[in-house]
């Protein structure tokens, strides 16, 4: 049916992720987690090193003070309006090693202790379970998830945490970005998705078929128990996720692009329906590349489907056919060509607000779930801060008006269910791949790539427009 305006239950909100945030690295019984050892890299994506090394500076042990600040932030996202908060929980606050056999009570305190403050306000916690991170000693000792053990470390870690937080959070997410482990040949990815560190000579793309497929088995079989604590938990898969175009309308390209859609997103089709998409199944066979599945893990993937798909949407992808073996592919990621219809160049990306529409549109179409747009907004921006205290950060109020605007012609125009919106780094936190200050946010804090600063919060003009966006419901833009 036709709708002229946003449900009221639509779900307005701002993300952001333990390890980027938090700080407090070492705090009340935390173990180190992956990114505790990745360094801050200037020009390029971080490596997990052995040790610590005294002149390099770690930004996951300063976050931007989230731990210690987040009192006072929640009543900035309040004033913001904000209907929600993604975030998720530091695997290493709750169990250090990952692999013992009782909690660590002050990590869970904490989280109870964030949790219930957002409720204060009304905000609905919307909570990755692992974003880019993960106890480092499962990494060192087991691997990290090219282990089937995994699953069990996991599905302990996510129960202790249903358990104590089941009155207090409703939507949840398994895994940060599952799929950005296709991106297979930066180290980058496969460590942070899946805390592989590959031996020399070692096949990155088996291992990561074979990895992706004990999360998802580990995924799954959280859903399941999740909805046996509580009925009325909504689980997610949250996927990376960029609308995928031909270059042409060659039937190579389009065969192309809709390959590289099967083998970027197959792990939608796994959460939402239990089952592999025939392609893949036939690729992986063809390569031996998921040695180790069996009839039990099907019975599981089947049994332990997803409530909704999540997303993040920052760019579209064009794929050209030219120099591609068709029957391989590879790194999906090294296929993207430019786009001659896309006019806007955002870092290294181009800007794509149609294309959020036709990824919805497409997303609806494949998965037949509710979307939940969980992280959005613009690459590479840099922001002033003015004697005064202020950031005239126009362009990304421009960015989030034609996004949001094609989100809602999707919703609106052409009946795609989509719950709710979080755009990434409501409040600045530190990048994810290099590690410096990013400046996505609607709160500007005072701190450099090496966290000096003050810390201080300031309100950027884009706080001002979204808040009146949210108290509009959307149609205020
Ligand atoms: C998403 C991640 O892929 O992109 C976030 O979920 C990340 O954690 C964001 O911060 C932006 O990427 P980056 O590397 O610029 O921080």
């Amino acid at each position: 049916m036709f709708a002229q305006k946003l449900p009221k239950d639509f779900l307005w909100g701002g993300a952001i992720s333990a390890n980027q945030a938090e700080g407090a690295w070492d705090v009340a019984g935390k173990g180190p987690s992956v990114c505790d050892y990745m360094p801050l890299n200037e020009t390029g994506l971080r490596k997990l090193e052995d040790k610590l090394d005294s002149e390099k500076f770690y930004p996951s042990h300063v976050g931007v003070n989230f731990y210690h600040q987040y009192q006072e932030d929640l009543k900035l996202f309040s004033e913001l309006g904000m209907k929600c908060l993604r975030t998720s929980i530091a695997w290493s606050r709750i169990f250090p090693q990952g692999d013992e056999d009782t909690p660590n009570e002050a990590g869970l305190k904490f989280y109870e202790d964030l949790f219930k403050e957002c409720h204060k306000y009304g905000i609905e916690p919307v909570v990755t379970l692992t974003h880019f991170e993960m106890p480092l000693h499962l990494v060192k000792k087991y691997g990290g998830w090219r282990n089937r053990k995994m699953i069990d470390f996991f599905t302990k870690y996510a129960e202790v945490c249903f358990m104590r937080y089941k009155k207090l959070v409703k939507y949840w997410m398994p895994i940060n970005e599952i799929n950005m482990q296709t991106a297979f040949s930066f180290p980058f990815f496969l460590c942070v998705d899946s805390g592989i560190i590959p031996k020399e000579g070692e096949n990155l793309e088996a291992l990561m078929y074979q990895a992706s497929h004990y999360e998802l088995v580990a995924s799954a079989k959280i859903t399941k128990l999740g909805h046996e604590i509580n009925p009325d938990f909504k689980i997610g898969c949250m996927l990376n996720f960029a609308s995928i175009y031909p270059a042409s309308s060659s039937p190579k390209d389009c065969l192309l692009a809709q390959k590289v859609a099967t083998r970027r997103y197959f792990f939608g089709d796994v959460a939402a329906s239990g089952e592999y998409p025939s392609e893949l199944e036939t690729y992986l066979d063809r390569k031996n590349y998921r040695t180790d599945i069996t009839e039990e893990d099907r019975k599981i993937l089947k049994a332990g489907v997803c409530d909704y798909l999540a997303v993040s949407y920052y760019h579209s992808m064009t794929v050209s056919a030219k120099n591609v073996d068709l029957e391989e592919i590879g790194d999906l990621f090294k296929l993207n060509v430019p786009n001659k219809h896309l006019t806007e160049k955002m870092g290294p990306w181009q800007m794509d607000p149609e294309g959020l529409r036709y990824g919805l549109n497409w997303l609806n179409e494949r998965y037949h779930k509710p979307i939940f747009i969980v992280e959005n907004g613009r690459w590479g921006d840099v922001d002033h801060l003015t004697s005064d205290g202020k950031i005239h950060d126009l362009k990304r109020i421009e960015y989030f008006q034609k996004h949001i605007s094609e989100m809602e012609k999707a919703v609106l125009l052409d009946g795609v269910d989509v719950i709710g919106f979080t755009p990434w780094g409501c409040l600045d936190v530190t990048g994810a791949g290099s590690g410096k200050m990013e400046r996505f946010g609607f709160i500007y804090v005072d701190q450099d790539d090496y966290g000096q600063g003050s810390q201080k919060r300031f309100k950027k003009d884009s706080f001002y427009w979204y808040k009146k966006v949210i108290a509009s419901n959307g149609a205020d833009l």
